[in-house]
């Protein structure tokens, strides 16, 4: 069953720092199984849940899930960087963020985004989206390629797998999981395999131009600070130093003293920060959970609070 696929990451944690009110309003930007958001749906009797997925395999199974529990919820199929043209002028008390693709996206070798199994690239979690792995694979200019993998994969042989893919290209048009992986192997020194798979760093960059996940992020998390009523809180969960960079950058400008009055001994109150910090420092998976759920292993949550 798909629910047994996937366990939700820090669930516990995201819960209790959501500090969840039965009468709040409360967003779920990354519905996947519902597990996070069954259980804010569970405490909210008073309440209203909205959540959003790309995904529609992923909303068709929780939109079931969901509706055992109870009536009070609306799921929208678009990506979150639309959460605030679908709020309008509603304001909430909470929104969590548990980002990536869900253990069933991964472990579904059709959808193309596991390096362990063979099959198409894809990676697209919005299936009626047009560009696919396959399609940067066999288009973007190694330059472009180089570029990605860098950037969104700190790969550090990112040159020599573009080239690489190239060269193959010439011959035949890239198709599958397992054809890339091949060609990365290929160009990884037999010392640096010993650690990490060749393909790991590739893959995620992939992902990331597909579902063009930096950019989106960046505007959600903007946008849902503007959601906020005064002690409402936005839950981010990360899983790679790209996005807890983005959500840690944003979160500590918010919080941040203007300059100009930084020094001044009576700061007056309209000029304080509207936003307040709740981890300082991220909260990571206890060994337990790790141990239960190996994906946890990279996941950092960071919690931020509407002050004024
Ligand atoms: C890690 S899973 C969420 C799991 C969920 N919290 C649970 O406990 O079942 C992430 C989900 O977010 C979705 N997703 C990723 N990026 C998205 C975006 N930009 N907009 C909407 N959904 C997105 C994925 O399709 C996936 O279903």
């Amino acid at each position: 069953m798909m629910e047994e696929k996937h366990k939700s990451v820090l669930l516990k944690e995201a819960i209790e720092y959501l500090n969840i009110k039965e009468d709040g309003i409360y967003i779920d930007a990354t519905l996947g199984f519902a597990g996070h958001a069954s259980e804010i749906l569970k405490r909210i009797k008073k309440g209203y849940l909205l959540a959003f997925d790309k995904d529609i395999e992923a909303i068709n199974y929780s939109r079931i899930k969901l509706a055992k529990i109870d009536d009070n919820f609306e799921i929208y199929n678009t990506s979150y960087k639309n959460i605030k043209e679908k709020l309008g002028n509603k304001k909430v008390d909470g929104i969590l963020f548990d980002l990536g693709v869900s253990s069933v996206e991964i472990d579904d070798e059709k959808r193309g985004f596991s390096y362990m199994k063979n099959g198409p690239l894809d990676m697209r979690m919005d299936k009626s989206s047009k560009i696919t792995a396959k399609t940067i694979i066999n288009t973007y200019t190694p330059d472009e390629l180089t570029r990605i993998f860098r950037e969104y994969g700190e790969e550090k042989h990112a040159l020599k797998i573009a080239l690489e893919i190239e060269k193959v290209r010439k011959e035949k048009e890239i198709e599958t999981t397992i054809e890339l992986v091949e060609i990365i192997d290929r160009c990884y020194p037999y010392k640096e395999k010993r650690n990490t798979h060749p393909a790991k760093k590739v893959f995620q960059a992939l992902r990331i131009e597909v579902n063009n996940e930096l950019e989106e992020l960046e505007t959600a998390l903007k946008d849902s600070l503007e959601l906020l009523n005064v002690g409402g809180r936005v839950v981010v969960i990360t899983f790679h130093s790209l996005e807890d960079r983005i959500c840690k950058k944003m979160f500590k400008e918010k919080c941040e003293i203007d300059k100009v009055v930084k020094g001044l001994p009576n700061i007056p109150k309209d000029l304080l920060p509207d936003f307040k910090l709740v981890t300082t420092k991220p909260i990571l998976p206890t060994d337990e959970e790790i141990k239960q759920n190996k994906r946890s292993k990279s996941a950092k949550l960071r919690v931020i609070e509407k002050i004024k």
